[in-house]
C-alpha cells in the first residue's frame, strides 16, 4: 500500500454519520434531516453544506467527544495507510458548543497521541478561521497561538466562504499567527476565481492554498505559484461533490500539474464527500493516470510542505524511504 499523508482535512467535517449518531444520542441533540436513510449527509450546494457542516459538529460537546473525533479519524486514515495528518480545528465551534480553547486542542490531542500509540500515524493541528464570520472573530482566534501555545498546533489557516470579505482583512491575524511561528495556509480559488487566489498571496504570506484549482484560468498566477513555490491542497473529491467540475475526468488537477504547480491530494470533509485519503490517492491515480511512484511523489510534497519542525519531517521522509 502507498504511504499517504494529508495536509487538509477539517476535523469536525470528518465526522462520520455514524459518530454524529452516536454522539447526538449521548448529548440530547437533534439531528432530524441531517443523515439520510442510507447513512449519507444531508446537503445539495455550498451554501446547505456548510449548514450540515455546522449542525454536525454541534453534536461534539466535551472533551471526550472531540478526543473521540480524531481519534476515530486518525485511527481510519492510518488503516488506508496515512503517516501523517494535519487537522484544521475550529475554535468557533468549539466555542458554540461551550467549550474552551485549551479544552478543545488538548482533546484533539489527545485523539491523534492515542491513535499514534496504537498505529504509528503523526498528526498536527492548523488553527483555523472562518472567512464569512470576519476579521473580528479571526483575531482573537489568532491571539489564542500566543497565550495558550500547545506543541501540536503548527499552522493557522482560513476556510468558509472566500466570496466574502477580503484577504487584507485577515491581514492582521495572519501576522499575529506568524509572528506565533506557525505555517499559514488559506483557502482560495475554490468558488472564487485567480483573483481570490492573487489577493491571498498579495496580502498574506501564506506557503499553502487550500483548493487554490480554478488558478488553472490564469496563466500568469500558475507561473506565479510556481515561482513562489506555493503547494495546492488539492481534493479532488470535494471539488466534483460541490461541482466544480462534474468529474474527476474534468478535474484541472493534470493540467496543474503539467504546469509544475506543486500539489497535493486531500479529503477536506471526507464523509460529506463519500471520500477519503485512501480513496482520493485511489480514485486520483486512475483519473489522472497516476503510477505508484507518482503517488508516492505526492506523499513525499505533503512532507516537504508539512507544517512540522526538521527533525520530524526528515523521520516522516525516512519512513517513506524505508517503505
Ligand atoms: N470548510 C469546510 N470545508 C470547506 C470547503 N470545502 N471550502 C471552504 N470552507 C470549508
Ligand atoms: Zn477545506
Amino acid at each position: 500500500m502507498v504511504l499517504k499523508a494529508e495536509l487538509h482535512c477539517h476535523i469536525e467535517g470528518a465526522a462520520s454519520p455514524a459518530l454524529v449518531r452516536k454522539k447526538a444520542r449521548q448529548n440530547g441533540i437533534s439531528i432530524d434531516g441531517l443523515i439520510d436513510a442510507n447513512g449519507h449527509y444531508i446537503w445539495n450546494d455550498f451554501t446547505s453544506f456548510l449548514n450540515a457542516y455546522d449542525r454536525a459538529a454541534a453534536v461534539f460537546i466535551t472533551e471526550q467527544d472531540y478526543s473521540d473525533l480524531s481519534h476515530d479519524y486518525f485511527s481510519s486514515a492510518a488503516a488506508q495507510g496515512m503517516i501523517y495528518g494535519e487537522i484544521f480545528a475550529s475554535p468557533d465551534h468549539a466555542e458554540l458548543a461551550g467549550l474552551s480553547y485549551t479544552a478543545y486542542i488538548e482533546a484533539l490531542a489527545d485523539g491523534i497521541k492515542r491513535a499514534g500509540n496504537e498505529t504509528g500515524i503523526e498528526g498536527r493541528i492548523i488553527v483555523t478561521c472562518v472567512r464569512h464570520f470576519g476579521p473580528e472573530r479571526a483575531e482573537p482566534v489568532a491571539r489564542l497561538l500566543h497565550t495558550h501555545p500547545h506543541p501540536m498546533v503548527t499552522g493557522f489557516g482560513i476556510g468558509g466562504d472566500e466570496r466574502m470579505f477580503h484577504p487584507a482583512d485577515f491581514a492582521r491575524a495572519f501576522q499575529t499567527a506568524a509572528d506565533a511561528g506557525m505555517g499559514l495556509t488559506a483557502h482560495a480559488g475554490e468558488f472564487a476565481g485567480p483573483e481570490s487566489v492573487r489577493a491571498v498571496l498579495d496580502e498574506l504570506d501564506v506557503k499553502r492554498i487550500g483548493h487554490g484549482v480554478r488558478s488553472v484560468e490564469d496563466a500568469d498566477l500558475l507561473h506565479r505559484l510556481r515561482e513562489e513555490d506555493i503547494v495546492l491542497e488539492v481534493c479532488p473529491g470535494s471539488n466534483v461533490s460541490l461541482g466544480l467540475c462534474s468529474g474527476r475526468d474534468t478535474h484541472p488537477f493534470t493540467a496543474l500539474r503539467t504546469a509544475g504547480v506543486r500539489m497535493t491530494l486531500n479529503s477536506d470533509d471526507p464523509p460529506f464527500f463519500q471520500t477519503s485519503i485512501g480513496q482520493e490517492y485511489e480514485e486520483g491515480a486512475l483519473a489522472f493516470r497516476l503510477a505508484a511512484v507518482d503517488l508516492v511523489a505526492i506523499t513525499h510534497q505533503a512532507i516537504e510542505a508539512a507544517f512540522v519542525d526538521e527533525p520530524t519531517r526528515q523521520r516522516l521522509f525516512q519512513r517513506l524511504f524505508d517503505d
